[in-house]
């Protein structure tokens, strides 16, 4: 079956694109990934991208600080599809998807978010997830749409809430279990995609 290219879009360490370039290496997970890009020029899934030999891109943000400035979404867009990509993976990216990245792509650029949605969106929802007390919480992959983590969910994977857990403790258990629910949701869409139905 053909693989499902892939352009990851991250602002952070990038272990979540660690663990799908892992899978794909392992030939676990039937995907390549064309490019990365990030809007933060330090962000360690840029320096891992280099290291996997993967074309990584710095893309300046502009003025604000939620979303990126028009032109700057114009010009992922255009890297995104100079390498021909099918699904945008958004893996740590800090920010709004806006228009044009959402017309370019539509129903093609999936998140993953550190909380069982519809609970918990927004930042930090493992920290949410502590102030709340709930005994349980989890990561969901989903659909992006306008609005912040509200897009139709391809999957959850529940993770406990232990009494001695601090903040790092519990986002920690959250991204092993991130780790492997992107990776099998991804190989899902790879399937869909390319088996017709996508
Ligand atoms: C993850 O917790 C993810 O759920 C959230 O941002 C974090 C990214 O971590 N959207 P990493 O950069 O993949 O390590």
């Amino acid at each position: 079956m053909e693989k499902l290219k892939i352009g990851v879009l991250g602002s952070g360490k990038g272990s979540n694109y660690r663990a799908i370039q892992e899978a794909i290496a392992r030939g676990e997970l039937n995907a390549e990934t064309r490019i990365v890009i990030s809007d933060v020029e330090t962000a360690g899934i840029l320096a891992l991208a280099r290291g996997f030999g993967v074309r990584a891109e710095y893309v300046a943000p502009g003025r604000f600080r939620t979303k990126l400035e028009p032109e700057a979404e114009a010009r992922v867009v255009e890297l995104l599809r100079e390498v021909g990509v099918e699904v945008v993976v958004l893996a740590g990216y800090m920010r709004m998807v806006k228009e044009p990245l959402l017309a370019a792509f539509p129903g093609r650029i999936v998140n993953i978010h550190p909380s069982l949605l519809p609970a918990f969106p927004g930042l930090e929802a493992w920290k949410q997830a502590l102030s709340a007390g709930v005994s349980e919480t989890g990561c969901t992959v989903h659909f992006v749409d306008r609005g912040m983590d509200t897009g139709p969910i391809i999957a959850q994977r529940p993770v406990p809430v232990l009494p001695r857990d601090t903040p790092e403790t519990l986002h920690a258990r959250i991204q092993v279990a991130e780790h492997q629910v992107y990776v099998e949701a991804l190989g899902s869409i790879a399937a869909a995609i390319h088996s017709g139905f996508g």
